[in-house]
């Protein structure tokens, strides 16, 4: 086989690159380890900034995101009884869209198909060759039989557990690590949400954030243990804490249900520098993680797309190599402010097992902050709606 941009990965950052990349008449083959099903059933992020829903637009692909997706003018935090809000279209002029990963990766499957584009699933022993040299291949097996893919590029879109990222060899890559001491348990259940906006909950038994996908499908969160298993945690026993952490007027209003999915995420923040090598580049989980606490994981998948897409577009249409060859320091320039948010708003509001006293009144000074200082607030409403690409 030959394409032009072999992608490694069919998540959202796989497909919204094939999808825009499509868009220009530029070739490509996703190649996806799992099923399509399987792929559909991953219940992730559930906040997307201006700039997905822009590349979602640009691609083809938002006709549903904006008959359904829910957009919020801004989040409530609390901190025990105490609630307040911050209004993003106040301090930024833009909203945010509530709008399921799953719906992304849905509507971008079936424009895929639409335009007869080729998805390979089930695809093992992905290994990419000659990324360093100007005629790199991908070499795979289906059903036990070795394919090859011929491409002028390798876009590795294949998630922090994928190979793309290992193909860098280790003298040439720089990793950077913190991992944090507990986990977020999710469900989500087929319930009327408790808040028509999020609710992010700082509590003295941990974080808990209230989320949603439509007004009868709720996403709640709350901070856990490592050790804890989603097994551990009955629905009842889930819903009391949630309770406990959130403030009591709403605790009062919360419909609960039968959990629909029940999960347990580890929190970590991780770069990998630089995000290319050779005709090879990194987008997405496959370069960096961030904690959930502001949800800014898909969201900086999605600019990594737009600096890639942008980079090749040049390629292609102008003849140049400005734009592929700025493509590391441009999207790390951006991933860094994505992660410093991230750790930020992880730290501001969830307890630690090693906090002390002092770090708890740090912490209450500074909610206490953000909920009185303006340009505090404005600077909160900046990164959550997603600094400028
Ligand atoms: P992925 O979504 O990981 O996609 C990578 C794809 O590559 C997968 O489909 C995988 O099957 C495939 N793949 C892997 N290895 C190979 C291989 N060798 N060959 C071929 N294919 C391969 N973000 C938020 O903002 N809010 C959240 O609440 C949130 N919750 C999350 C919960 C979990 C459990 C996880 C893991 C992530 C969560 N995130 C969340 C982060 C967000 O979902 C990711 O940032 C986003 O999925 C990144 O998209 P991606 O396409 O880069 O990677
Ligand atoms: C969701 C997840 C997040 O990490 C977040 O900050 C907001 C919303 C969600 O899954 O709905």
């Amino acid at each position: 086989m030959k394409t032009q941009v072999a992608i490694v990965g069919g998540g959202p950052s796989g497909l919204l690159l094939a999808q825009l990349l499509h868009t220009r008449g530029i070739e490509s083959v996703v190649l996806e380890r799992k099923t399509k099903d399987y792929v559909l059933g991953r219940i992730r992020a559930g906040v997307l900034e201006r700039g997905l829903v822009a590349l979602l637009e640009e691609a083809g692909c938002a006709d549903r995101l904006h008959a359904e997706g829910i957009v919020h003018d801004g989040t409530l935090m609390s901190y025990g009884d105490e609630m307040f809000r911050i209004d993003f279209t106040e301090h930024t002029g833009t909203p945010v869209v509530v709008y399921g990963q799953t719906e992304v990766t849905r509507d971008l499957y079936e424009a895929r198909e639409a335009a007869g584009a080729q998805t390979l699933f089930n695809v093992e022993d992905v290994v990419i060759h000659g990324a360093d040299t100007d005629a790199p291949h991908v070499t795979f097996a289906i059903d036990g039989e070795t394919h090859r893919i011929d491409c002028d590029f390798v876009a590795g879109c294949d998630g922090f557990h994928g190979v793309s990222r290992q193909t860098i060899p280790l003298e040439v890559r720089r990793e950077y690590e913190k991992v944090y001491p507990f986990g977020w348990l999710g469900i989500l259940s087929r319930t009327p949400p408790v808040n028509h906006e999020l609710i992010y909950a700082n509590s003295p038994r941990g974080f808990a954030l209230c989320s949603m996908r439509n007004e009868n499908l709720s996403r709640y969160y709350i901070q856990c243990s490592l050790s804890d298993k989603p097994e551990d945690w009955t629905d009842d026993a889930f819903w009391q804490e949630l309770k406990r952490r959130i403030p009591a007027d709403q605790a009062n209003a919360l419909v609960t249900g039968p959990s629909i999915e029940k999960s347990i995420a580890p929190l970590r923040s991780f770069v990998t520098e630089p995000m290319r090598w050779g005709r090879l580049f990194l987008c997405g989980d496959a370069a960096h993680i961030v904690p959930p606490t502001g949800a800014k994981g898909l969201n900086t998948a999605a600019s990594d797309v737009h600096y890639l897409y942008n980079g090749l577009r040049d390629w292609y249409e102008n003849g140049s190599a400005e734009g592929v060859d700025l493509y590391s320091e441009l999207a790390l320039a951006r991933v860094w402010k994505a992660e410093r948010f991230s750790w930020w708003f992880s730290s501001l509001m969830h307890r630690y097992p090693d906090q002390s006293e002092f770090d708890l009144k740090m912490q209450v000074a500074e909610i206490e902050f953000l909920r009185t200082n303006a340009a505090a607030q404005k600077a909160m409403a900046e990164n959550y709606v997603g600094l400028p690409y």
